[in-house]
């Protein structure tokens, strides 16, 4: 890409950083060629172009549908739409929100893996960074699933995760700018060959169940990739890391059937091989979420990032 130069991640074999030389604007970047970079390295850090909120939702927006996140879908009717979304949304369009409130670590996973909805794209934008600590951290799915001791990737192999789930119909169609659910069931199911079972009910409540391999093939490519929500969700504090070092908590989701032994291999193996983003104010990171998985080291104060989902208009 002109005026850009491209460098690697330190001290990982995957991601790219994409730096940009002075005066460039965020419609500089040529989408195409972005989405390459993306497909061959996973992870693409834009820094050097200062990227506001427009830009931001404007870029995301040529590489496919945006994607309503983190829905709580367990509220009743009669509560505002608005309170369904466990994020603030700030954007202009309902499809920007902050990352997960809290200042903890955040274990390593992939966004909304436990969905049928869930996205071939995370973006992330730095609006400030943090006073200190909070990085992002990022492990490539496919390194992960590779150095697994043999007997505990044998044991992913075998897995899957099933989501079931009911809730209200005319919620959901609000929040994610959609007509019809069950149309919309339809389509992901037959586009993305999903194992997708609902029923609706007359109530209104829409009642699905969705299955899915803990180890399956990236969006872009094919590879088989540890992509996932296995490795549990929440972090140590700040003064917890502080202590022993470790940003991550060992935790295992039983419902899953993935055991301690597996999350422990699965954690020690995804913190072995993971690149760390120092952020700038203004960094743009996108991400495989089939293949990337991210996390977030504890922090103090200051930190704003913005995320972005998309399913992508390509791949496989
Ligand atoms: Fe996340």
């Amino acid at each position: 890409m002109r005026g850009f130069s491209l460098e690697s991640f330190p001290y990982s074999s995957f991601g790219a950083l994409l730096r940009a030389d002075a005066h460039k604007v965020p419609t500089d970047i040529d989408p195409i060629e972005l989405e390459s970079l993306v497909s061959n390295y996973g992870a693409v850090l834009l820094r050097g172009i200062p990227v506001h909120l427009e830009g931001f939702e404007t870029l995301t927006r040529l590489f496919g549908t945006p994607v309503q996140a983190h829905i709580n879908l367990h509220l009743e009717r009669q509560h505002h739409t608005r309170q369904a979304l466990s994020r603030a949304s700030v954007g202009l369009d309902g499809f920007t929100r902050t990352v997960n409130a809290g200042s903890s670590a955040i274990n390593p996973h992939s966004e909304s893996y436990y969905s049928p909805f869930c996205p071939d794209l995370v973006w992330f934008l730095c609006k400030q960074p943090p006073n200190s600590f909070g990085r992002t951290g990022l492990c490539d799915g496919v390194e992960v699933l590779a150095h697994l001791p043999p007997a505990i990737r044998g044991q992913y192999e075998k897995l899957e995760m099933v989501n079931h789930s009911i809730f209200d119909a005319a919620i959901f169609c609000a929040l994610s700018n959609i007509d019809s659910i069950e149309t919309s069931f339809a389509r992901i199911r037959e586009t993305r060959r999903l194992d997708l079972s609902w029923m609706m009910h007359r109530d209104g409540r829409f009642e699905f169940t969705y299955r899915a391999p803990m180890i399956r093939k990236t969006r872009f490519g094919g590879a088989r990739a540890f992509a996932n929500n296995a490795l549990g969700g929440s972090g140590a504090s700040l003064d917890e890391f502080k202590a022993d070092g470790r940003p991550f908590r060992r935790s295992h989701l039983e419902k899953y059937g993935v055991t301690p032994s597996m999350a422990d291999a699965g954690l020690e193996t995804a913190e072995r091989l993971m690149a760390w983003i120092s952020w700038e104010r203004g960094d743009l990171l996108v991400l495989d979420n089939t293949r990337i998985m991210h996390a977030r080291e504890p922090f103090l104060g200051g930190r704003e990032i913005l995320v972005r989902m998309s399913a992508s208009r390509t791949g496989n």
